[in-house]
């Protein structure tokens, strides 16, 4: 099969798109799979890129980006048939060239205009089978004060918390976050690996923590800290129609050092991090954490892969505190670690996920 991983885009988590593409493009099963790379500049043009998993790495502390070439590929449903997509390249000057026929294709985008639904409703058109949710499930998701809605509906627990919108007045918005309780958590509705996270443990520093989330989203949110551990659970969709599989939960453990798990810590070495699988809760805790990330996964409706963010309290309680349904997938990242605990490698876990796709 040809696959087309797009990866890159217009998001805040661009750069770590392009790693968690090395990642996939070193490990993939090359005997099963040809792959078709295919950037996604910050600008949302999508070009022709290297394959060489060298080049999307992070070094001397900066994620790498998708240069624009000039050229421009164009994707389009192909001519061959129903399930097929046919990739054109515009070279300089206008010159149309052949690509490749692609079968499935692997959004490997974070954030907004990759993870939110918007790419999904593309393919879609094309009739193309692609890996993860569908356009629904992944707009739901990527929007936390939704998602937190639904999740509820399902009889979840979510943190506790209220919208503010960069529209309305600042007094309104403090009027409506004085029932939290501090610390606060300051969030772009619609992001991810952090950025444009605060966290606020007086009312005079909520106004600069809401300029900084509303740089990244004109709406977000303001949350009740929540005390408890910080789990996350590894979650596939199950075979042909079963229920879906949960992978033991791992636990970011930080350090005195972080305020919080935050965008530097997550992928550049900032302060003491370590992550603990499976994590050292107790054994209920642990069966908790693994049916409510199920329960999640069908209250959403998502396909193929997710990874669900808990809070674990003292006494045992499960506390949703978000839902990536493209979660970061290098090597080293939490989620495929979470799968080798399992006894999924890497390579077989890209292989399943594909085979889901093209199921
Ligand atoms: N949003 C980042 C990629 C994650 O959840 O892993
Ligand atoms: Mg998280």
């Amino acid at each position: 099969h040809t696959i087309a991983l797009i990866f890159g885009g217009r998001s805040s988590e661009h750069g770590i798109s392009c790693v968690t593409a090395g990642g996939i493009l070193r490990q993939i099963d090359r005997s099963r799979f040809t792959v078709v790379p295919i950037g996604v500049t910050s600008e949302g043009r999508f070009v022709e890129v290297t394959g060489d998993p060298d080049h999307w790495q992070i070094t001397d502390g900066t994620a790498p980006h998708v240069p624009d070439s000039g050229d421009e590929i164009i994707l389009q449903q192909s001519r061959l048939g129903k399930g097929k997509v046919e990739l054109r390249v515009v070279r300089d000057g206008g010159r149309l060239e052949h690509l490749a026929d692609i079968d499935a294709v692997f959004p490997l985008l974070h954030g907004p205009y990759g993870e939110d639904g918007t790419i999904q409703g593309l393919f879609e058109l094309w009739d193309v089978p692609y890996v993860g949710s569908g356009v629904l499930a992944s707009a739901v998701s990527m929007d936390k004060d939704f998602t937190k809605r639904l999740l509820e509906g399902a009889g979840l627990d979510v943190a506790r918390g209220v919208v503010a919108r960069a529209s309305e007045p600042r007094a309104a918005v403090r009027e409506r976050a004085s029932s939290l309780a501090f610390p606060l958590f300051v969030k772009p509705a619609r992001a991810g690996s952090s950025f444009g996270v605060t966290k606020v443990d007086a009312l005079e520093n909520l106004d600069s923590a809401l300029d900084e989330a509303f740089r990244f989203d004109p709406k977000v949110l303001i949350e009740q800290g929540v005390e408890g551990r910080e789990v996350e659970c590894g979650v596939l969709q199950g075979e042909s129609g079963q229920a879906p599989r949960t992978s033991l939960p791992g636990e970011v453990v930080i350090g005195e050092d972080l305020a919080f798990y935050d965008y530097e810590s997550k992928y550049f070495g900032k302060g003491t991090v370590t992550i603990e699988i499976p994590a050292s809760i107790p054994a209920a805790h642990i069966a908790s954490v693994r049916e409510v990330a199920a329960r999640a996964f069908d209250a959403l409706e998502l396909e193929g892969l997710a990874r669900v963010d808990v809070f674990v309290t003292d006494g045992g309680d499960i506390i949703v505190n978000e839902v990536n349904t493209m979660p970061g997938f290098t090597q080293i990242s939490m989620f495929p670690v979470l799968w080798e605990n399992m006894g999924l490698s890497y390579t077989d876990l890209i292989s399943r996920l594909i085979d889901n796709a093209l199921e």
